[in-house]
């Protein structure tokens, strides 16, 4: 069995698994308690929030655990518009996920417009050439369907310039590739740890400046009291694990990396009407989307699926929707490639025989379903 749709969520990884059977023998204790055992379990939660703090570039104030992504980017867009009071503008690029849509519509609904950056037909989202203040941007750093990495650096230089807080939605990006809260000089950033190797339920949000941040949860004040709720523990301190063993075996993805292109260019070789979604940008290491016109997705999705390799059509969200999805059609990608779209994504331990058998099954899939071709 594959496992090739670690962008949707990752499996955990073995020392965290390890980690959490032992840990599953206690201590438990709520960390506010103020006996003994709570204050053993504060003292180790403080501690990861350290270790995160060093491994991302940031300080340890700057660190708000939260329950992953998706939490992290309501809380800014709403605490950010409550707080500074600012002025009833938005400004997105076209690939954001649906979590940061989802909250924008919302906000759209309460009388913000919203302005769109443009996407080339890389899927590289184009810098404005205009200057204009924004209650606040967004701008990912790395596409979770295509996996086209994003100019962040630059963007957030121009959201300076113009005033604007930067939210950048690094859920694809810290894990897979370097990352440094502060010398990217972005205001939020948020990691989600099922993402890396860990457990649902878990995350991270960035903060630069805490102070223009106010709490959706409020509960009994933890988290500095921007995110109430008992913490989270044990998911905080198997994502910390997750993260420090990332981060330390960065230099992986290299090899990662060049056994993913060499697949793509001998899928090519062999099917010559396959497109690489992207192809002409720079890609997370772990990320193909691959196009074989006349296909549909899903047929050869399922085809895969019986030759024991997962994969999906696009993000997990949108999977159940055989049309070409809002990041495709941003870069101009017609129906005829886009509805033919399966990603493949695979963890950082990924073996050039992992894509050989990948590459076969395609190969095999695509033999089956190239007799019904239908568009
Ligand atoms: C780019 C991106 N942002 C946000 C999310 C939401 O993350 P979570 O599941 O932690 O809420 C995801 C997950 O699919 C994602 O890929």
């Amino acid at each position: 069995m594959i496992y090739a749709d670690y962008n949707g969520t990752s499996r955990l990884k073995k020392s965290v698994k390890e980690y959490l059977i032992q840990r599953l023998d206690g201590p438990f204790g709520n960390p506010n308690a103020i006996h003994s055992i709570g204050n053993q379990i504060k003292a180790a939660y403080e501690e990861c929030r350290k270790i995160c703090a060093t491994l991302l570039d940031a300080d340890p104030h700057q660190v708000i655990f939260t329950s992953g992504s998706s939490e992290g980017i309501s809380q800014v867009f709403y605490s950010h518009i409550a707080l500074n009071k600012c002025n009833k503008r938005l400004l997105l690029s076209k690939i954001e996920h649906s979590a940061i849509n989802n909250v924008s519509k919302t906000l759209e609904k309460m009388g913000f417009e919203v302005d769109y950056l443009n996407t080339n037909s890389d899927g590289v989202v184009e810098i404005p050439n205009y200057n204009k203040s924004y209650c606040i941007a967004a701008l990912m750093a790395a596409n979770n369907e295509t996996g086209v990495i994003q100019n962040y650096n630059e963007f957030a230089i121009w959201c300076k310039e113009n005033d604007t807080p930067y939210f950048c939605d690094t859920t694809q990006y810290i894990g897979k590739m370097p990352f440094s809260f502060k010398k990217s000089e972005l205001d939020f950033a948020i990691l989600s740890s099922h993402k890396i190797g860990s457990l649902v339920g878990s995350g991270i949000l960035l903060v630069k400046d805490p102070e223009r941040l106010k709490p959706i949860i409020f509960g009994g004040g933890q988290e500095y009291a921007l995110r109430g709720g008992t913490q989270n523990y044990i998911g905080v301190e198997c994502m910390t694990l997750a993260l420090k063993e990332l981060v330390e075996n960065m230099d992986q993805v290299h090899a990662l990396k060049e056994n993913k292109l060499n697949f793509e260019k001998r899928i090519k070789e062999q099917i010559s009407e396959a497109v690489i979604i992207g192809e002409g940008a720079e890609r997370l290491p772990n990320t193909t989307l691959l196009s074989i016109p006349g296909i549909h997705g899903q047929g050869l999705q399922i085809e895969l699926e019986s030759r024991d390799i997962f994969v999906t059509t696009s993000s997990a969200c949108s999977d159940n929707e055989p049309e070409t999805s809002h990041v495709l059609k941003s870069m101009g990608i017609d129906d005829s490639v886009g509805r033919s779209v399966v990603r493949i994504s695979l963890e950082e331990s990924a073996t050039n025989e992992d894509f050989e058998k990948i590459e076969d099954a395609i190969l095999k899939s695509y033999q089956v379903l190239k007799k019904i071709k239908s568009y």
